[in-house]
């Protein structure tokens, strides 16, 4: 069978969210709201449209690949529809719609949605659920036989109907020609002057056409998100939903409830991870990797057998196989770690390369920096890489030998096996199998130590 067409409806400001963003901007599982409605909408078809009017250019920023439709004013749903007319007047087919603030909702749901419409013969449907506290939602009215004769906003609903608790979830699917029809007819009468779409289904009916409601038991996943506490909410169970997946394709989560893990992040079996961990965007873990508490990782890759410690900070970085990093290793972007590479605690790494092998286990800042294989990079190492105005460069070639609290000012070249001696400021290049010392010279001055007690000049 043809996929339908699909709008989403993304126009709305959400002023029940108290905010300068947009509602649907909001985000939840690591993402826009909206781009969860969609992620759902492109598995069941390809042609997606999406109403966009508060901050659309933001929202349009957000995706490509799908048609956008302006609704310039928000005059409601009813009104948000009927600016997709001209795009869809030559569609003759179904029409899936969709809210923009519902990113609970699953493919599979839809799917079985679509099945009932289709099996059925409807000329609409509309899914609904039964909920405990349907405050706020629109209700469904079902007239003779339980066949659904309209829907009544909280708003506009008397004490009688407010008792109803199936509500709308706002998700429907039409025949196109159809609703176009009845949204002609569409009116503002009501408690918020806006034109409901909702109200497309009394039209419908009152015209003898056939109207389905399916009622999902899956009542988690229709929440429309209008608060910040419902925002709160599906954050969790997009997190729970994404450590569920990752534990069944065999990572151990040992606290799920204190991990946070974006929805595409991806992460190899028999990796663990330890508590309050928070792993972001577009990052991959490999297999039979540890990483402990404390640590976050945002849009960086880290191969097999690697350990990060507690406390790392990893940001748009590469990190190789066999690597151990932390406890408390910051890796600014652009930082790159081959295999085996070992940073210890206190190490701050930005847009350098550490070849394989290589050490640094304490209090270094390596900046702007491209270094071998097999080096050894003391403790308090600086590469000096900022002279206020510009960066320059430092190369350490293999095997080289930085002794601790040395500076090297960049830009500055450090041949193969070079030697560091400790304590040195680096100005001249040092060339491949050289000890190079830049330090002030020792001076011991006998039995002088006592004179400092006795309040003689040293
Ligand atoms: C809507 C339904 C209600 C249903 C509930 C389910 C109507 C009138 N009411 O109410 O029956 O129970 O959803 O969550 O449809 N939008 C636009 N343009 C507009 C207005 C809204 O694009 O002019 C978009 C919003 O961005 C949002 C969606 O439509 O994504 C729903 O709008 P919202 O204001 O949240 O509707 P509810 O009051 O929740
Ligand atoms: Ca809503």
């Amino acid at each position: 069978m043809k996929n339908p067409d699909i709008l989403i409806l993304a126009a709305g400001k959400g002023t029940r969210m108290k905010s300068k963003k947009a509602k649907v901007l909001h985000h939840a599982g690591g993402a826009p709201l909206v781009s969860h409605v969609l992620r759902a909408a492109l598995s069941v078809s390809g042609k997606v449209l999406i109403v966009v009017g508060h901050q659309a250019d933001e929202v349009k920023r957000l995706f490509s690949g799908v048609t956008f439709i302006d609704q310039k004013e928000q005059l409601g749903t009813g009104h948000a529809v009927m600016c997709a007319r001209e795009t869809l007047r030559d569609f003759a087919g179904e029409l899936l719609v969709l809210p923009g603030d519902v990113p609970l909702i699953r493919t599979e749901t839809i799917q079985e949605f679509l099945r009932f419409h289709r099996e059925g013969n409807y000329d609409a449907s509309v899914l609904t659920a039964e909920i405990a506290n349907p405050f706020g939602y629109g209700r469904i009215v079902r007239g003779k036989d339980n066949a659904v004769d309209r829907i009544v906003e909280h708003r506009d609903a008397s004490p009688e109907i407010l008792k109803l608790n199936e509500i709308n979830t706002s998700i429907y699917v039409f025949n196109t020609p159809l609703l176009f029809d009845a949204l002609n007819r569409l009116r503002n009468d009501n408690a918020q002057s806006e034109y409901y779409l909702t109200d497309v289904i009394g039209i419908l009916t009152g015209n003898q056409k056939k109207v389905g409601a399916w009622k999902t038991n899956q009542a988690e996943e229709i929440l429309g998100i209008n608060t910040r506490r419902e925002l709160a909410y599906t954050d969790q169970v997009l997190r729970r939903r994404k450590n569920e997946e990752l534990m069944s394709d065999g990572v151990t989560i040992m606290d799920p409830s204190s991990t946070f893990i974006d929805a595409d992040v991806k992460i190899g079996a028999d990796t663990v991870i330890y508590p309050s961990v928070q792993i972001y965007g577009s990052s991959e873990i490999g297999e039979d990797c540890t990483i402990h508490s404390f640590t976050r990782i945002s849009n960086s890759r880290v191969g097999n057998q690697s350990t990060l410690l507690e406390g790392c900070i990893v940001e748009d970085s590469v990190i190789g196989d066999d690597v151990t990093i932390g406890p408390y290793a910051r890796l600014r972007p652009g930082a790159k770690l081959e295999d085996a590479v070992r940073v210890g605690n206190f190490v701050e790494i930005k847009k350098s390369t550490l070849g394989a092998g290589t050490k640094a286990m304490h209090l270094a800042y390596i900046g702007d920096a491209t270094i071998g294989k097999k080096v050894n990079v003391g403790a308090g190492v600086i590469t000096v890489n900022y002279d206020g105005t510009n960066k320059f460069p430092t190369t350490i070639e293999d095997d080289a030998f930085i002794g601790s609290d040395s500076q090297l000012i960049a830009p500055i070249h450090v041949g193969k096996g070079g030697f560091v001696a400790a304590g040195s400021t680096i100005t001249e290049d040092v060339p491949a199998e050289s000890l190079a010392i830049g330090r002030g010279r020792q001076v011991n001055k006998e039995n002088r130590a006592p004179h400092r007690k006795k309040n003689v000049p040293l």
